[in-house]
């Protein structure tokens, strides 16, 4: 059995090595569906499980919910999805941790009111872990759905009243130690969620997916400690890597945005200005320009570089835009994607997009390998992208997306930037260069107007 938890662990740990890039993310996958057939199946195979009944009916119902919601998922509403499923590892948590305190004879932890003090560590950290990621998770499930205002709400001593919180839950959790009475479990329990709410609702806007990735993490460290309480190395080893793989994940998107992990979790960044920002750009003069402008633009130039952002993901804009490119190609144009880290709505949302049209990897680079080549690049199509060109983060101290390395798009001869209004990009900040000299605003949906291109391309 241990052998068999071992064998699944190191398909775990390959899979995430495939993850870690586009040309192998798929062995990745399969590698994770092994991993998890063979700890499954290991579990299943354990005769300390006495009857199949329950496990299988749990098995269909859950994995005929799991396959439907994937096949029905649209790409952009992946965030809320991830958060409903951590918000079920936390449940899972908590219920496994009452399971065992109601029933200590059934894990092997003694009999009720005489559990051995590191068991019950285990399981009150485990069960505390996991009841903030439940309720956190639904929080976060419910602004990224809409289904409550996705701005920070803040109030005056927030954080104080999360460190008296956080200092009642350490009091409750030594004395339950000591005590095991169950009533303290069942505040401990009650405390944990509200302070998952609370943690939660300060944060807002660009911050929402670091925040997920983080909920990722704690699900991960949640799992680890209800393995420690089941005393099964499997779900110790996944739940380490998911909760370090999560940690790491927020640590990189965090860099890619320049904010501080500290600053993310203090909450208060993505107040919705975009409406103000785009009231105000509206007073303003552009340059605009149709397809025709751009297909002869970009036809007469030796290098385009494409930049595509959150908005060519929402337009699904991706398989026009490889027909476009492959056009200009045929006319000897050499094309390039540059790809931030942040661009979209969450990490390699734009590579993920960009496979599926089937564009090849040698053709898109990130920001550092290409940021250089912009200066020498005649046109810059940037296509339903907007914060991750935005100077403002280079020149403007005030502005909250200020310190965030951006793509130099403005060094190239002509930047075309291709979205539907003036309106502002999730930071919901204005960006100057929309006015500059050497832009052109091409102002339509994504697919609708590059699939335009394509038609004056072919002619
Ligand atoms: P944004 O700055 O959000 O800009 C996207 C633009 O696309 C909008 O200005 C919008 O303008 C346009 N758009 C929307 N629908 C469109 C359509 N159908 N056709 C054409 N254009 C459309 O996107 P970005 O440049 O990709 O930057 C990503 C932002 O998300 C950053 O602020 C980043 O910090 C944040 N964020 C990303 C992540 C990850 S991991 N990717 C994580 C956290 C935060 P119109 O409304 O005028 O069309």
């Amino acid at each position: 059995m241990g052998y068999l938890y071992l064998l699944s662990s190191i398909f775990f740990i390959l899979g995430l090595r495939g993850l870690s890039s586009p040309e192998t993310a798929r062995r990745g996958n399969i590698f994770g569906i092994m991993g998890m057939i063979i700890a499954v199946g290991a579990t299943l195979a354990d005769p300390a499980v006495l009857s199949y009944g329950w496990i299988v009916s749990a098995i269909l119902i859950g994995g005929t919910i799991g396959t439907v919601v994937a096949f029905k998922i649209e790409m952009t509403a992946l965030p809320q999805l991830i958060a409903a499923f951590h918000s079920l590892v936390g449940l899972a948590a908590v219920f496994v941790a009452l399971a065992a305190l109601y029933n200590p004879m059934a894990y092997g932890l003694g009999n009720p009111g005489e559990i051995a003090i590191a068991s019950l560590i285990e399981m009150a950290l485990g069960m505390v872990i996991g009841a903030i990621t439940f309720s956190g998770s639904a929080v976060a499930f419910a602004k990224l759905q809409g289904i409550m205002s996705s701005a920070p709400i803040t109030f005056s001593r927030q954080h104080l009243l999360n460190a008296l919180i956080g200092i009642l839950i350490l009091a409750l959790l030594v004395n339950f130690v000591q005590t095991q009475i169950l009533l303290v479990f069942w505040i401990l329990i009650f405390a944990a969620l509200i302070l998952g709410v609370l943690i939660i609702v300060p944060i807002g806007g660009a911050d929402m997916p670091v925040v997920i990735s983080m909920l990722n993490s704690y699900s991960g460290w949640a799992a680890c400690g209800i393995g420690f309480t089941l005393s099964n190395p499997a779900l110790i080893i996944t739940g380490a890597l998911v909760g370090s793989s999560g940690a790491i994940l927020s640590y990189i998107m965090c860099k890619g945005m320049n904010r501080s992990i500290i600053h993310v979790l203090l909450g208060g960044f993505g107040a919705n200005t975009s409406e103000i920002a785009s009231a105000r750009a509206e007073d303003r003069q552009v340059k605009t320009g149709a397809a025709g402008d751009a297909a002869f633009l970009m036809k007469n130039a030796s290098k385009v570089v494409i930049v595509p952002g959150y908005g060519m993901a929402v337009a699904q804009a991706q398989h026009a835009l490889n027909e476009m490119a492959g056009l200009l190609k045929k006319e000897g144009v050499e094309i390039k994607y540059a790809i931030h880290p942040v661009a979209g709505r969450m990490p390699g949302h734009m590579n993920v997009l960009l496979a599926e049209a089937n564009v090849a990897y040698d053709e898109v680079f990130e920001l550092e390998e290409i940021n250089h080549e912009f200066s020498t690049s005649e046109v810059v199509f940037v296509i339903g992208a907007n914060d991750v060109t935005n100077p403002a983060a280079k020149t403007d101290p005030a502005s909250p997306i200020f310190g965030m390395p951006i793509l130099e798009v403005e060094k190239a001869g002509t930047v075309l930037f291709l979205k539907r209004s003036m309106a502002s990009g999730y930071a919901g900040v204005e960006n100057e260069l929309f006015f500059s000299e050497n832009t052109m605003m091409l102002f339509g949906d994504a697919k609708a107007m590059t699939e335009k291109i394509v038609q004056v391309l072919s002619q």
